[in-house]
C-alpha cells in the first residue's frame, strides 16, 4: 500500500544517513524481524551489509533454505552461512534441563556469531550492527537508544561485550503487523512475513529430554506434517503457533503395520494468544486432528502416539520447557 511503501521508504532513508558509507553486520534468525530489518538495510546500503546467518539444526523442516535460498533469492542479501548443527549438538549431548539448553545454546550462538563477526572486520571496519527490536521492545526495555545493553530477551543472539557497535534498529517504530506488511512490500517469501512465534532455541526445547540427531529428524518431520494441515485447513491466522513436542523418553506400547511397536508420543499443543503472556489453547476441528494424528503415525515411524494439550496458560506455558 501507498502508506506502507512510505514507511519502507522512509526507514531506508534513515538508514543510509545513519550509516553513511560505513559497513553493517546482521544476524539472521529465520524468523521475519531480523529478515525485514536486514531487507531495510540491504535497500540502504547494499553490500556494505553482511548477514549472518547461524545455522544450528534446531530449526524446522525447511527453514534453513527460506533463509538461505529464498530470502537472498528475493532481497540479494549478501550473506554468510555457518553450519553449526553438529557443534550444538556436541554442546547439548547428555543435557535434559531445559534452562541448561537454552544456555548452553544461547552461549554457542554468540561464540559462532562473534568468529563471523572477527571474519567479517578482517575484510575491513564495521561500525554498525543491525537489530529487528520493535517499537513494543523499545517500551518494554525503558526506550534507551544507542551502543549498549540491548535486552538479549530469552532470545538467541545479544551483543558480544568485547566487540562495540551501533545498532541500527530499522524496525523501533513499527508494531509486528506493519514488520509483516513491510516484509510483504519488500517482497520476503510469504512463508518467512507470516511465520508464527518460534523461540530461539527452536527444536533444542521441543525435544522433552536429551537432543540428538535423531530425536531432531523424528521432530522436525512430525512438526511438518502438524504445520502442513493446519495451513492447508486455513487455520494459519487463527492459531498464534502450535508447538509439537516430543516425549523422547516416554515409549508406548501401539500397533503399526502388522507388528506391535514401542515408539514415542508426540504432543500437539496449538494455542490462541494475544501476546503469548496468556493463551488457551485451540479449539482446532477434530478432522483436522485427525488427519495429523494419522499422517504423523503413518509417516513417521518412531511416533506411534499424537496426543492433545488442552491446558490453558496459566497454568501451562505454551511451550513444555
Ligand atoms: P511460554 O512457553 O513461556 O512462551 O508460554 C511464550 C512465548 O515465548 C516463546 N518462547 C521463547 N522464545 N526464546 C524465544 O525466543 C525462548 O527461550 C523461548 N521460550 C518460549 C514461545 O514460543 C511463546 O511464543
Amino acid at each position: 500500500s501507498w502508506t506502507m511503501l512510505n514507511i519502507v521508504e522512509d526507514a531506508v532513508a534513515a538508514v543510509r544517513a545513519q550509516v553513511g558509507d560505513g559497513r553493517a553486520i546482521c544476524a539472521l534468525s529465520g524468523g521475519v524481524d531480523s529478515a525485514v530489518a536486514a531487507a531495510i538495510v540491504q535497500k540502504a546500503i547494499g553490500d556494505r551489509l553482511t548477514c549472518v546467518f547461524v545455522d544450528h539444526g534446531l530449526l524446522r523442516k525447511g527453514e534453513a533454505e527460506q533463509v538461505e535460498r529464498d530470502f537472498v533469492a528475493a532481497t540479494g542479501v549478501k550473506l554468510r552461512v555457518v553450519d553449526a548443527s553438529e557443534r550444538f549438538l556436541k554442546a547439548l549431548a547428555g543435557v535434559s534441563d531445559p534452562e541448561e539448553k537454552r544456555k548452553i545454546i544461547g552461549r554457542e550462538f554468540i561464540r559462532v556469531f562473534e568468529d563471523e563477526q572477527r571474519a567479517i572486520l578482517a575484510d575491513g571496519p564495521a561500525d554498525f550492527l543491525v537489530q529487528g527490536t520493535l517499537y513494543p521492545d523499545v517500551v518494554e526495555s525503558g526506550g534507551g537508544t544507542g551502543t549498549a545493553n540491548i535486552k538479549s530477551h530469552h532470545n538467541v543472539g545479544g551483543l558480544p561485550d568485547d566487540l562495540k557497535f551501533s545498532l541500527v534498529e530499522p524496525l523501533r517504530a513499527l508494531f509486528k503487523d506493519e514488520v509483516r506488511r513491510a516484509g510483504e512490500e519488500l517482497g520476503l517469501p510469504a512463508a518467512m512475513v507470516w511465520r508464527q512465534p518460534f523461540p530461539g532455541p527452536g527444536l533444542g526445547i521441543r525435544i522433552i529430554g536429551e537432543v540428538t540427531q535423531e530425536r531432531l529428524d523424528i521432530l522436525r518431520e512430525a512438526d511438518a506434517i502438524a504445520r502442513a494441515e493446519l495451513s492447508r485447513a486455513g487455520l494459519d491466522r487463527d492459531i498464534w503457533q502450535c508447538p509439537v513436542v516430543l516425549l523422547a523418553d516416554v515409549r508406548s506400547v501401539g500397533v503399526q503395520g502388522d507388528g506391535r511397536t514401542y515408539g514415542h508420543p508426540v504432543v500437539l499443543r496449538p494455542v490462541t494468544s494475544e501476546d503469548a503472556m496468556t493463551a488457551d489453547w485451540a479449539k482446532v476441528p477434530y478432522d483436522v486432528l485427525s488427519r495429523i494424528s494419522t499422517r504423523i503415525t503413518n509417516e513417521v515411524r518412531e511416533v506411534n502416539r499424537v496426543t492433545l494439550d488442552i491446558t490453558s496458560k496459566p497454568p501451562g506455558t505454551i511451550e513444555w520447557e
